[in-house]
């Protein structure tokens, strides 16, 4: 597995767009982690390389972030907020519905590649908690009767886009 060409060029292209090219490292990474699909140890490896740091400091920020994946993911992430408001508001028991219903434990992936759910931090959304982010869109508040209906109308969906856009990045 390995970055394309390409996006490598984008990468090497965004570098120079920061006073500092270390500063380049997160949309990088979502440059890297839209081309491969998710971040596995030979992708960060690579990336460090681009970046002439060593791939620990690669694995520290892929590792904070709940944006960056270092196992494949399914086709839809289904944040859902675990921070005090929204946990106090009941999305303990919405979280455990949503992972029922789609057969997996948090963090897992659904059998059929179409959803990986991940319990979250704060999303910044607290005045809709209970909240989950469903691919790009903010949903809340939700309740565990809605979780079905929030599964069909993802399904319909595109799935989790990419916040970076490389076509722009490298023609700009
Ligand atoms: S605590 Fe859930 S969005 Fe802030």
């Amino acid at each position: 597995m390995k970055i394309s060409e390409k996006t490598k060029q984008a990468i090497l292209k965004l570098q120079t767009k920061y006073p500092e090219k270390r500063s380049a490292l997160i949309p990088a990474l979502h440059l890297a982690q839209a081309d491969v699909g998710y971040l596995p140890e030979e992708i960060q490896n690579e990336v460090a390389e681009l970046f002439d740091i060593n791939p620990n400091e690669v694995n520290a920020v892929v590792s904070f972030y709940d944006m960056f994946f270092e196992r494949p993911v399914g086709k839809h992430i289904v944040h859902v907020c675990k921070n005090a408001s929204c946990m106090l508001r009941g999305a303990d028991g919405v979280l455990r519905k949503m992972c029922d219903k789609l057969g997996v434990e948090p963090h897992g992936t659904s059998e059929d590649g179409q959803f990986t759910v991940i319990p979250s931090e704060c999303l910044g959304a607290c005045d809709r908690a209970p909240m989950m982010l469903v691919d790009d869109r903010v949903v809340g508040p939700v309740n565990e009767e809605m979780v079905d209906s929030i599964i069909n109308e993802a399904r319909k969906m595109p799935g989790h886009p990419s916040p970076i856009k490389m076509e722009a990045d490298i023609h700009e």
